[in-house]
Parts: C-alpha cells; sequence; structure tokens
C-alpha cells in the first residue's frame, strides 16, 4: 500500500518590523520605483533581537495548533535555515526544546531552496515508516547577512518563518519531488565566509540567477508534472519561492500557469529564503485559498545552485 506525506497543519510567523522601500532609499542610492519595477517588492520585515529560532517556534506552534497535535508527537524535526543561530549545536535542537518536543531535530541547508529539500528529506522518513509526524521549519533572520550599503542585494531580502506538519497518509500527500544541484555556480550567489576570522555577507551576480532561476525552475516544474502524468491546467495553485516577480511569471508563463493560480506573498516580505514557500502557503491556507483536496505545485532555487519541485495533494 502507498504511504504519503500529507500536510495537516501550517504556520507562519513574521517578526513586526516592517521595512519599505522608501525606508531604504534614505540609506542607499535607490527607490521605490526601481525596487517595484524590478522585483515586486515593496516592503520585508527584519528582525531587532529575534533569533531564527525565535521566528520558528512561533511558527512551528501555529502549524502544530493547526494539525491538533502536541509536540511531543513529533517523531521527527528538519529546520531549512541559511542563517543558524550557533554554528553548533544546530537551531533545530533549540527549537525542539523550545516547543517541548523530545524527537531527533536537525538543520539542512540549502538556502532558498532548503524548504523544498527539507520537505522532500521528511517525505522519504514517512514513505518509509521510519517516521509518522515530522515538523519541518523554514527560519530565517537572512538580514544578518546581508550587506545593507550593496544597493543591489540589500532591497531583496526579509526574515520570517514558516512551517508545516507532516503525517503519514494512505490516501494523498506529496505525489512527486525531484531535487538538483549544480555546484558549478558557487560564485553566482554565496557568502564567502571562510569561518575563520570573517562574517561574509551575501555577494550575488543578479542577472545571471535571474536567467538561471527561471530555465532550471520551469525545466524542473514541467519535470514534475510529467513526471506525474498532468498538464498545469490540472494545477489548483502554484507556490514558488519569493525572489523576483520577474522570475515568478516568466515561470509561470512558461508551464502555462496563470498569475491568478499562483500565490504571491513578496510584495510584503521580499526573498525570505526557506520560509519563503511555508510562509506563502500558510498565508494562502488561512485566507482560504487553498483548500483540501487541491493539487499544489512548489519551486524553489538557491545558492548552489540547488532547486527542486514538489507536487502535493492538500
Ligand atoms: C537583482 C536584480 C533585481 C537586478 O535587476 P536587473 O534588471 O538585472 O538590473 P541590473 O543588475 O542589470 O542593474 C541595472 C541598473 O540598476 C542599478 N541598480 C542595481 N540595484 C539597484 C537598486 N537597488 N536601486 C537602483 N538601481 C539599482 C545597477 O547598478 C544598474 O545600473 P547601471 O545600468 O548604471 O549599471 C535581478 O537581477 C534579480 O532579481 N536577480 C535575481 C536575484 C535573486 O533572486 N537572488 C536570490 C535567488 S534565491
Amino acid at each position: 500500500m502507498n504511504r504519503f506525506a500529507r500536510i495537516i497543519g501550517t504556520g507562519s510567523y513574521l517578526p513586526p518590523k516592517i521595512v519599505t522601500n522608501d525606508d531604504l532609499s534614505k540609506t542607499i542610492d535607490t527607490s521605490d520605483e526601481w525596487i517595484t519595477t524590478r522585483t515586486g517588492i515593496k516592503e520585508r520585515r527584519i528582525v531587532t533581537n529575534e533569533s531564527t529560532c525565535d521566528l520558528g517556534v512561533i511558527a512551528a506552534n501555529n502549524a502544530l495548533d493547526m494539525a491538533g497535535i502536541d509536540a511531543a508527537g513529533l517523531d521527527l524535526i528538519i529546520l531549512a535555515t541559511t542563517t543558524p543561530d550557533k554554528i553548533f549545536p544546530a537551531t533545530a535542537t533549540m527549537l525542539q526544546k523550545a516547543i517541548g518536543a523530545n524527537c531527533p531535530a536537525f538543520d539542512l541547508q540549502s538556502v532558498c531552496a532548503g524548504f523544498i529539500f527539507a520537505l522532500t528529506t521528511a517525505e522519504q522518513y514517512i514513505k518509509t515508516g521510519a517516521a509518522n509526524k515530522v515538523l519541518v521549519v523554514g527560519s530565517e533572520t537572512i538580514s544578518r547577512i546581508v550587506d545593507w550599503q550593496d544597493r543591489s542585494s540589500a532591497v531583496l531580502f526579509g526574515d520570517g518563518a514558516g512551517a508545516v506538519v507532516l503525517s503519514g497518509s494512505e490516501k494523498t500527500g506529496i505525489l512527486h519531488s525531484k531535487l538538483c544541484s549544480d555546484g558549478n555556480y558557487l560564485s553566482s550567489l554565496q557568502v564567502n565566509n571562510n569561518f575563520i576570522n570573517e562574517t561574509g555577507f551575501i555577494e550575488m551576480s543578479g542577472n545571471e540567477v535571474f536567467k538561471i532561476a527561471v530555465n532550471r525552475l520551469s525545466d524542473i516544474a514541467q519535470d514534475t508534472l510529467n513526471a506525474c502524468q498532468m498538464s498545469s491546467d490540472e494545477l489548483d495553485w502554484m507556490i514558488p519561492h519569493q525572489a523576483n516577480i520577474r522570475i515568478i511569471s516568466a515561470v509561470a508563463k512558461r508551464i502555462n500557469m496563470p498569475m491568478d493560480k499562483v500565490v504571491v506573498t513578496l510584495d510584503k516580505h521580499g526573498n525570505t529564503s526557506a520560509a519563503s514557500i511555508p510562509l506563502a502557503l500558510d498565508i494562502a491556507i488561512r485566507d482560504g485559498r487553498i483548500q483540501k483536496g487541491q493539487t499544489l505545485l512548489f519551486e524553489g532555487i538557491g545558492g548552489g545552485f540547488s532547486w527542486g519541485s514538489i507536487l502535493i495533494r492538500a
């Protein structure tokens, strides 16, 4: 009998401090008009004192509430983050303690593709029967690794967290997932922190990232549809990584997905890296757009490059 990993609860959290494009234009040579036209972003949330763990804990508790299960019932926690609170221990273990769970917990680092990689990893535990209830969190305080003087990258990012609770199901859940990595593009998007005496910042070749993102994401989204013998008109929603509205709409166009079936939150959140997909998912579930039984496509890409997509029946 098939065993699927089904999402039974979602949650998210954004730090309260809002930084608008106009706010940024007071400290760097940019404008609301440039940022909105080139990226679709209007504002982002930025932490003041909150840690990656703090954001993740609130998102996780919201997801557990929706799932109607206690943290003590979890078999595994996977936290996708690029901005762990410490080199060690894993931020996932701090989150495990804070929510009152007693299961294994580990961090997974795949930058903006982190949630896709973490969800796929969790799915394997569930499919094999090694776990039945898994918490997957994407949490980032990416503002800590942004060079706030670099206008070409500073305008893109924001902080936040999203979480899902997965449960084993015999009926429905993740139908297909595909992951890819190509380490040839290291220097296109990286934090060049040598771990000895530097705290690095995001270095990015925006144009190159843009082109690769559009090509890789549309290919992998189409591969995922093909593997399920589906066409995009059978999808109810696409929930993409929220990097740039022009990347999102170019991918949607290539797979024939109308934009009114694409969940977009980046105008309010910017690029929250591993948090962006579960954040967008939670918002669209709570506002009633995404309903039980619908078919969803997740896709995302991050530094490395690593990219992936997941087709799931809610
Ligand atoms: C970063 C990005 C928005 C830049 O947009 P773009 O259309 O490629 O713009 P360019 O980099 O060609 O820059 C065009 C001009 O705007 C300028 N510029 C760059 N950032 C600016 C800003 N914040 N405000 C105003 N001008 C800016 C550049 O200096 C350049 O000026 P020039 O023509 O005088 O040299 C776009 O490339 C992008 O989104 N790439 C993907 C990045 C991404 O998503 N990374 C994370 C992936 S997970």
